[in-house]
């Protein structure tokens, strides 16, 4: 037999194929309760010489022609705003239609959508288009059952049969219903979503009696397993992070719902043996894990019986990261998987809890991220939900898409901003005017619902001086956000009744000035003017409120960040503010005491003022909290709150957030030294910081121009730095000394 060809998969530019309103035909089953729906259609085939098939779903859908695989891709046609567009896939299936009968075959399940599912597909033959409900047949009576993204599934393998083959009876299935989608279907335009990495288990016997496996790294993705038993017998799979303080399995970390079926909190696969040696990994759900917890396993756990799978968008990674420090090394190695775990088609918060498109934690980490992974095509096709989803006041939402938030809690500060900073970010790195272009009246709206915002008062702050017509005190606001010390539901409060005004107004004073020079790059100067004019009297506003003494007075170190970071106060001015930052964290024992806003900056602001050793002892301090407290106490991935794990072993949040990461971008661009000084890298700085306990740094990234490497050595009190750029740079050095350099390799050498 030959082997045949791959399947075609066509990726478009997100071209939209029909507008709204038009009411695409889907195939929906009706109610089915909780099950799956299994989706077949027979059709005849005389000598077809051209032939395409566009398939999307409410829901999520995996398909077969002729029992083959369409597509290695999970979890199709991924996840964007359900309510405005679905992403169609689109084969050419020529090669593999057979003369006589086919059959096309769709397994349905809720997906992200988390209702009915239904099918939307159009086949194309020589010309002749058949879509509509015409000619299928559903099931809702197979294997896959209960089944929920995150609360898990039922499997019953009892029931399965060989229903993707042309051979297969299809008596006694029904005839579908039709469904009328008025989105607009879109052509697939992210990456692709692909099973990656597999790991094998060790075995944990703990305490209270249990049998865990433990895959040695937290990802997003399901476990693959085999097992031998009676038919009928029941097996269930529980996906946790972390053993708790007594050394048991636990789940009480990951989320807020029980899964009413199997009992259990989130994240359970229950599965009913047929007779005899199977094997099977989830369908239609997707967790957060490093451990699994069997219980009913009706046989010896065997280890090379399991194994995990990583599920996440395939980017490119374009950044390599190496030290002396190997702790140092190790983050960087965490970090990535917290990237890979958050990566599933759109950027997610956490891959057990939420698993939601959070705007904030892409916000701070986008700088990070795009220098370790391809992140262009990722982050537009997320964008264009962001914009989709804008409310008519030009409010951001919290979450995209389809977060479902009270509307008042949206356009909080630091989160709506992703609709500025995330186009900068893609412009600079990419040098991509187009997403600016596009994004431009969305950021447009942002501001102007910024300033509506600034012009209302809280009752207690009414009679304060005019200034506070340019602050924002109200709304909802997250603030700082898990600073060392504070908790969720205190933060969470705290947005409700007091918020953040040192915050809200910094935010709406940065993302004005972005917008300017976003305006500028469009050659909208008219715009440009009338932004920079606005953000000039917020900057001062802020001035006046949060520095009236021209320096910052306070306890916590993102008040000192912020305003150097953010560009919110003049540059003679930020060396005694960043003099006072290197106080408070010499003061807390160069102990990290940011949140998740302030994270992403301190080490860049105090390295660029001359504080290179206060950056390094935050970086490379070891006790909680901590980068490498984490390290130090096994994590495999970022944790989301500074307390995440302590010594007692004690859990609270999620053991993979990557916003705590963002350091990764301070490693890059600073320890590193690389930064685009054109957009797209067209011109390259690379401008090293030494200190700490690091002896060498050896990093690439693959620019859209081509790749640049820094690599440094310390060479007793000298320092020896070879670098490789694909463009004309500017090289700073550690003793002040500039060169400009054309494409090329190079090395330096200067005395420390
Ligand atoms: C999420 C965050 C998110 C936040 C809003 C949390 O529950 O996990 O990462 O940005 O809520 O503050």
């Amino acid at each position: 037999m030959t082997q045949p060809t791959p399947f075609a998969l066509m990726v478009g530019t997100g071209a939209i194929r029909k507008g709204h309103g038009m009411g695409e035909t889907f195939i929906g089953s009706g109610k089915t309760g909780d099950s799956a729906v299994y989706l077949r259609r027979k059709f005849e085939v005389e000598g077809a010489s051209e032939a395409t098939l566009r398939l999307t779903a409410l829901g999520c859908y995996k398909a077969w022609l002729n029992g083959r695989e369409l597509d290695p891709q999970v979890f199709l046609p991924g996840r964007t705003s359900v309510g405005h567009r679905l992403q169609v896939q689109e084969y050419d299936i020529a090669g593999q239609l057979m003369d006589g009968p086919n059959v096309l075959a769709v397994l349905l399940t809720k997906g992200w959508y988390g209702k009915d599912p239904a099918l939307y597909c159009s086949l194309s033959i020589d010309g002749r288009e058949q879509c509509g409900v015409a000619g299928w047949l559903c099931s809702a009576d197979g294997p896959l059952g209960f089944h929920d993204m995150k609360l898990g599934e039922i499997y019953d393998a009892r029931k399965e049969a060989d229903w993707t083959a042309v051979t297969y009876d299809d008596q006694g299935w029904a005839a579908p219903i039709e469904q009328t989608y008025e989105g607009a279907l879109v052509a697939h335009q992210g990456a692709r979503i692909l099973e990656h990495e597999r790991f094998v288990p060790t075995v944990v016997h703990t305490p209270d009696g249990s049998t865990v496996l433990d895959f040695g790294q937290n990802i997003a993705g399901y476990m693959e397993f085999t097992v031998t038993g009676r038919e009928g017998h029941v097996v269930k799979m529980l996906y946790g992070e972390t053993l708790d303080e007594a050394g048991n399995f636990t789940q009480k970390n990951l989320g807020f719902r029980v899964n009413k079926k199997t009992g259990s909190p989130e994240q359970t696969v229950q599965y009913v043996l047929k007779e005899g040696t199977q094997t099977y990994k989830p369908q239609a759900s997707v967790h957060g894990f490093q451990l699994v917890k069997l219980e009913g396993w009706p046989e010896e756990v065997v280890p090379r019986n399991f194994s995990a799978i990583a599920v996440y968008s395939d980017l490119e990674q374009t950044g390599t990261f190496t030290c002396s420090n190997e702790k140092v090394n190790k983050l960087v190695e965490n970090i990535r998987w917290s990237t890979k775990g958050n990566f599933l088609d759109i950027p997610t918060d956490c891959p057990q809890r939420e698993r939601a498109g959070w705007t904030g934690d892409i916000m701070v980490y986008s700088i990070p991220a795009t220098y370790q992974m391809d992140t262009r095509a990722f982050l537009r096709k997320w964008l264009e939900d962001v914009m989709l989803e804008q409310g008519e006041d030009g409010r951001i939402c919290n979450i995209v898409p389809d977060g479902g938030m009270p509307p008042f809690m949206d356009g909080a500060a630091g989160w709506s901003d992703a609709i500025v900073k995330l186009p900068w970010v893609l412009y600079q790195f990419y040098g991509d005017e187009e997403i600016l272009e596009r994004a431009y009246p969305a950021m447009q709206k942002h501001i102007a619902f910024m300033e509506r915002r600034s012009k209302k008062r809280k009752p207690w702050n009414a009679l304060k001086g005019r200034h506070w017509d340019d602050l924002i005190d109200t709304g909802f606001h997250w603030g700082e956000w898990l600073e060392p010390g504070t908790s969720m539901p205190a933060g969470a409060l705290r947005g409700f009744t007091v918020p953040d005004v040192e915050v809200a107004s910094a935010y709406y004073a940065w993302s004005t000035a972005t917008v300017s020079k976003v305006a500028s790059v469009l050659g909208k100067e008219g715009d440009a003017r009338r932004y920079l004019e606005l953000s000039e009297r917020v900057k001062a506003a802020y001035r006046t409120e949060f520095l009236p003494e021209g320096t910052v007075r306070s306890s916590r170190q993102c008040r000192y960040v912020r305003p150097v970071a953010l560009d919110l106060i003049d540059d003679e001015a930020k060396p005694g503010v960043v003099a006072a930052l290197n106080d408070a964290v010499v003061a807390n024992g160069y102990r990290i005491g940011t949140g998740f806003l302030s994270t992403p900056h301190i080490c860049n602001v105090l390295s660029d003022h001359g504080y290179v050793e206060t950056a390094y002892r935050l970086l490379e301090n070891e006790e909680q909290p901590g980068w490498l407290y984490e390290v130090g106490h096994g994590a495999t991935t970022m944790w989301e709150n500074w307390y995440g794990k302590d010594d007692a072993g004690h859990v609270t949040n999620s053991l993979n957030h990557y916003s705590p990461g963002a350091i990764v971008g301070w490693l890059y661009s600073r320890v590193a030294g690389i930064q685009p000084l054109e957009p797209g890298f067209e011109r390259v700085l690379i401008a090293p910081v030494i200190g700490g306990s690091m002896t060498w740094v050896d990093c690439t990234y693959k620019s859209a121009a081509g790749t640049i490497r820094s690599m440094w050595r310390r060479e007793g009190s000298a320092l020896a730095l070879h670098i490789e750029v694909p463009r004309p740079a500017v090289v700073r050095l550690p003793n002040g000394e500039e060169r400009e350099v054309e494409a090329g390799a190079y090395e330096f050498y200067c005395e420390l």
